[in-house]
């Protein structure tokens, strides 16, 4: 039998604090799987008819799984600091243990229309304030045709598929390693007239000429798993409206980086490798240029050439 997630990470090593901590996210996490593959018979569709300290309009779901997951990280008691997409300030549980930054929900616009979204997280040591270099772990979980979590503590990438008859988080994917090059490029090309930097423009025609294929699910877990499993490049820029791109650094664009690095691949902001950037806001944003190495430089080149 695949080994289950709880028995892989007594085989790796770690400290029991940290076992635990990982065990409670993934527990929260198959408790919202339940709630998403449920959702339109729960009324948990649809807006909660909030606006988050990001500006966006809360879904119920959103809102769902920001509460499991408190829920349960609040009363594990191993985590000293707390922050979510959905929390404007950082919660302080007690004077030890980990830090977790997450995203409850992420891909908030598919939950409606029945596509992939995720849970994102991220653990450091003492502060979520740091580079993230220093992540002690980081990890998603798509839920998707399958449940799957994948994560990295820093030597090299697995992938666990939740097996429904079980309950179990089953070992699947031993070590993930992201193609040296894809055939892939994932980028919201709406907003192409609005990026800011022109090479990003012609960038992405290289690669058209060059007969990449384009794949965007609008859920950032989504198009990252992908990006992880064929290689090819994900791109979130900045541009006129965003002008530090959308996604955020604490629980989107670090823990992503950490993994797409731990698997082979690269990250970077356009200016800096993404796990060097020293966090300043709870909430930040930064652009987000990830995936194989190949495609990564290649798209560094064009930008530095501006
Ligand atoms: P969230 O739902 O957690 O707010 O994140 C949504 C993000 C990310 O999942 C995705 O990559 C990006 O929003 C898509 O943004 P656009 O719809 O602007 O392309
Ligand atoms: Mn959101
Ligand atoms: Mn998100
Ligand atoms: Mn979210």
């Amino acid at each position: 039998m695949a080994v289950p997630f709880t028995a892989y990470l007594f085989q790796q090593g770690i400290d029991d604090e940290l076992i635990l901590l990982l065990n409670e996210i993934a527990s929260a996490t198959k408790e919202i799987a339940g709630k998403v593959r449920k959702a339109g018979l729960l009324g948990v569709l649809g807006s909660a008819g909030k606006t988050n300290v990001q500006g966006e309009e809360v879904q119920k779901l959103d809102e769902l799984a920001n509460e499991i997951l408190l829920e349960n990280l609040k009363n594990c008691g191993k985590v000293c600091q707390l922050t979510s997409e959905e929390v404007e300030d950082c919660l302080i549980v007690s004077e030890s243990g980990y830090s977790v930054a997450f995203d409850p929900l992420d891909g908030s616009s598919n939950i409606d229309v029945n596509v992939s979204i995720g849970t994102i997280f991220s653990i450091h040591r003492d502060s979520v304030m740091r580079r993230g270099r220093e992540q002690v772990a980081a990890g998603y979980v798509i839920y998707g045709p399958s449940t799957m979590l994948v994560m990295s503590l820093g030597n090299g990438v697995v992938g666990f598929t939740l097996d429904p008859e079980s309950g179990n988080f089953l070992l699947s994917h031993p070590e993930i390693r992201m193609p040296e090059k894809g055939k892939i490029y994932s980028i919201n090309e709406a907003n192409r007239d609005k990026w800011t930097s022109g090479r990003l423009r012609k960038f992405i025609d290289f690669l058209k000429e060059n007969k990449y294929t384009q794949r965007y699910v609008g859920s950032m877990v989504a198009d990252v798993h992908r990006t992880l499993l064929k290689g090819g490049i994900f791109i979130y820029p900045a541009d006129r409206k965003n002008t530090n791109g959308k996604l955020r650094l604490l629980y989107e664009a670090k823990p992503m980086a950490f993994l797409v690095e731990q698997a082979g691949g690269l990250s970077s902001t356009g200016s800096e490798d993404i796990l060097d950037v020293v966090p300043k806001e709870l909430h930040q944003r930064v652009p987000v240029i990830l995936g194989s190495r190949w495609e990564v430089e290649k798209c560094l080149e064009f930008m530095k050439e501006n």
